[in-house]
């Protein structure tokens, strides 16, 4: 269907099921196990109604969010995914023009399919790369990997902690490894384990020794906002703040990792509440990533307290079936919403959103 037909971003994800090549669509959209937990990162959301305010002059409203300090067009991030050339034979660089064009932040993955460089010098001068990090079990090489991408302009580091072994993803293992994989990765790693999928060949060196000991010598590898990406409850969300992170999200990893991992908008308020306890809410900032599909889903999460909200899929799916175009409508779709979904809140700024807009507990079946 023309591109113009795209009225959400499930729209995005119908068409890729039913297009993609089966490797591509195996790895994107598997989850662990029973996929129980992709499910309820986005049925939680539906379990939350608002309380909106009216007789609100709505006429300007302001879309504009701060991230570490920057501007954002919208509260929204594109989140690192791997392997964007098994979706699209350019890749990452897809996200990166696209995220240029909607003024918004792209996250890179450690196992992304184009290089640091090759996104660097694809991006515009004032747009943000932020680079997600799998710690090595050599230290240096990701010392190494921080502090050249930093020189390279990447003004963020997200650290991930909910992968010291992979999830089980079985449709992704049924898929197997194949000859497009070989292609995009290179076919390096003999020793990766080819029965069982895309995932499981590409994850070997990310270490599961990695602990709450290794932080200050991350935190010493750059100045640059350093955050903790796969929290999952809220005494890790107040540990990594004490620890010297900037900022946490808290992200189950999409439901790819513990199956039955808690939906992040339900920790969000309980973080919240902890960190303000400690004082330590207005220095440390918090995200969240995982089923966030509708405008609706970020300004819910953002009245819970989440400074921004990072989406994955979707931007895969729109990428991979209507390249650089598909991504720059996903995100105006997603503008679209939220501009409407303020009006109708009754904000007209993004800091004007809080809980009281939220009737949580209607908790309404689903
Ligand atoms: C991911 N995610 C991920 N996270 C990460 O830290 N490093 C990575 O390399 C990847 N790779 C990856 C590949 C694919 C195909 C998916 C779908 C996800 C997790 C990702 O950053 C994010 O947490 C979830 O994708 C968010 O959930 P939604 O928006 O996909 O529901």
């Amino acid at each position: 269907p023309p591109l113009g037909e795209m009225l959400n971003l499930f729209d995005f994800e119908l068409v890729a099921s039913k297009t993609l090549e089966r490797t591509a669509w195996y790895y994107y959209s598997s989850a662990a196990d029973d996929e129980i937990t992709m499910r309820e990162n986005h049925r939680a959301y539906q379990r939350i109604f608002f309380r909106p305010r009216v007789l609100v002059n709505v006429s300007k409203v302001d879309t504009t969010a701060k991230f570490f300090g920057r501007k954002s067009t919208l509260p929204i991030y594109i989140t690192a995914t791997a392997l964007a050339r098994l979706g699209h034979p350019d890749g990452e660089i897809v996200l990166t023009r696209a995220a240029a064009k909607e003024g918004i932040p792209q996250m890179l993955s450690t196992l992304a399919s184009c290089s640091v460089d090759e996104v660097c010098d694809a991006k515009t001068p004032e747009q943000d790369i932020w680079l997600q990090v799998y710690v090595n079990a050599d230290r240096q090489v990701t010392r190494e990997f921080i502090q050249n991408a930093e020189k390279r302009g990447v003004c963020g580091f997200f650290v991930t902690v909910d992968a010291p072994q992979l999830g089980r993803r079985e449709k992704d293992m049924r898929g197997k490894y194949d000859e497009d994989l070989a292609d995009v990765q290179g076919d390096e790693d003999e020793d990766a384990d080819r029965s069982q999928g895309a995932a499981r060949a590409i994850s070997s060196f990310i270490d599961p020794a990695l602990s709450w000991k290794d932080i200050p010598f991350l935190r010493k590898c750059t100045k640059k906002p350093l955050v903790i990406k796969g929290v999952q409850r809220w005494e890790d969300v107040l540990k990594a703040a004490k620890a010297g992170f900037d900022g946490a999200v808290i992200s189950n990893h999409g439901g790819r990792q513990l199956e039955f991992a808690p939906p992040p908008v339900e920790i969000l308020a309980e973080s919240m509440y902890h960190l303000r306890k400690a004082g330590l809410h207005r220095k440390f900032e918090v995200y969240v990533d995982g089923g966030i599909r509708r405008g609706t889903d970020v300004m819910k999460a953002l009245c819970l307290g989440a400074r921004g909200v990072g989406i994955g899929r979707p931007f895969l799916y729109a990428m991979s079936t209507y390249g650089e175009e598909g991504v720059r409508r996903a995100i105006q779709l997603l503008n679209d919403e939220i501009i409407m979904n303020m009006r109708l809140l009754g904000v007209r700024s993004l800091d004007e959103l809080g809980p009281s807009l939220l009737d949580v507990r209607s908790r309404a079946p689903v």
